[in-house]
């Protein structure tokens, strides 16, 4: 059974830097609280009338032109996301075809802020079956389209983004790649966050709109404790599975939700500050973009045979880890 392998990365970031300062124009906030309790200090706001399919395009095109690839080689394209362009078409389809990815099938993956992290699991089974030998896998989210600038609880957190990355089989023998994961996931946490109003059961109307009931709606703190406790244990039992100890593992690679959740993951894997990732400083939460957004800050940083563990916590509630060993670099 080939190994799956993250061979490419890319991303996209808008240019709009929306800052605390900015925001304290907008809500009854300050710099310091939102610093304090979450860690962000600006994140980025795609402007105009794009969609996700407008970074997602952009984050693939880095990695073909980084990989020298040519888009028809792409057979399979998943794109995480809870900001899909529209309801249909799939974002993957539109992705696809602005790409000219001719050969490629898609869909879209929704599982909030473990979307991305799904989407790996799903794309390295295609792999391992040997059914598919170049897969991308992109998160994006445009989360500034449904986020109620008025809301306080929810616009210091969130901003847009994407990343993506291309899942080949380990040809060589090396080893390398995807080697465990464990995935969850509790419908009950709908109540905590979701969006009222857009879907099937309350479609848009002129009393949802005027009740401002197609952003998100979080209640933070019950969020906040499933978050700590779902994110530490998931990253804690896929070590434990492995075999692994804090001193094994080289880089944690956690959803970026707030800081203080991922300095929780972290002290309970036993790793010390320098092993994890942190960009919510510059880019808040971006949901399904958070984890391809580090891994391709990170990549000059990476060495072949880094041990590494992605963990995320979100939205359903939907939470996991996966550890993978990383295949290139110098
Ligand atoms: N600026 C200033 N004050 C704020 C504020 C803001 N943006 N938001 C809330 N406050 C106030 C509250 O009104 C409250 O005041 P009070 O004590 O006078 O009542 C106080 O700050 C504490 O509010 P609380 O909601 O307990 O804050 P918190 O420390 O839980 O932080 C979140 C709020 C949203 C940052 C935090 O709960 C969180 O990160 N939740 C999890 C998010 C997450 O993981 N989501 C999953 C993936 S999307």
């Amino acid at each position: 059974m080939p190994r799956a392998q993250i061979t490419a990365l890319g991303h996209y970031l808008p240019d709009y830097v929306l800052t605390n300062q900015e925001l304290e124009q907008l809500v009854d906030t300050s710099d310091a609280w939102i610093r304090e309790r979450t860690g962000v200090c600006e994140r980025r706001i795609l402007t105009g009338e794009r969609g996700s399919s407008y970074m997602g395009v952009r984050a693939v095109q880095e990695l073909l032109a980084k990989k020298g690839l040519d888009a028809s080689e792409i057979e399979l394209l998943i794109c995480c996301t809870v900001t899909p362009d529209m309801v249909f078409p799939a974002t993957a389809n539109i992705i696809t075809d602005e790409l000219g990815a001719s050969r490629a099938w898609g869909f879209d993956l929704g599982a909030a802020c473990s979307g991305f992290l799904y989407g790996v699991c799903v794309a390295s089974q295609f792999i391992e079956t040997g059914r598919y030998s170049k897969i991308v896998v992109v998160g994006v989210d445009k989360m500034s389209s449904i986020i109620d600038y008025q809301d306080r609880n929810t616009c210091i957190i969130f901003g847009d983004g994407a990343g993506a990355v291309l899942l080949e089989p380990d040809t060589a023998n090396t080893g390398y790649g995807i080697q465990d994961f464990v995935l969850y996931s509790d419908g009950s946490g709908m109540k905590h966050l979701h969006m009222k109003s857009g879907g099937s059961r309350r479609p848009p109307s002129l009393d949802t709109v005027r009740n401002r009931e197609h952003y998100v709606y979080q209640e933070g703190q019950a969020v906040f404790k499933r978050a700590v406790v779902g994110m530490a244990e998931a990253a804690a039992e896929i070590m434990e599975r492995n075999g692994l100890t804090g001193a094994d593992v080289h880089w944690l690679v956690p959803h970026q939700a707030n800081l203080r959740i991922i300095d929780a993951t972290a002290q309970r894997m036993g790793l010390t500050p320098d092993k994890v990732m942190v960009n919510i400083d510059r880019y808040g939460n971006t949901t399904s973009g958070t984890l391809p957004l580090c891994l391709s800050d990170w990549e000059d940083r990476l060495r072949p045979g880094d041990r590494i563990v992605l963990a995320s916590f979100g939205g359903g509630f939907t939470w996991g880890a996966v550890y993978l060993t990383w295949a290139y670099g110098k």
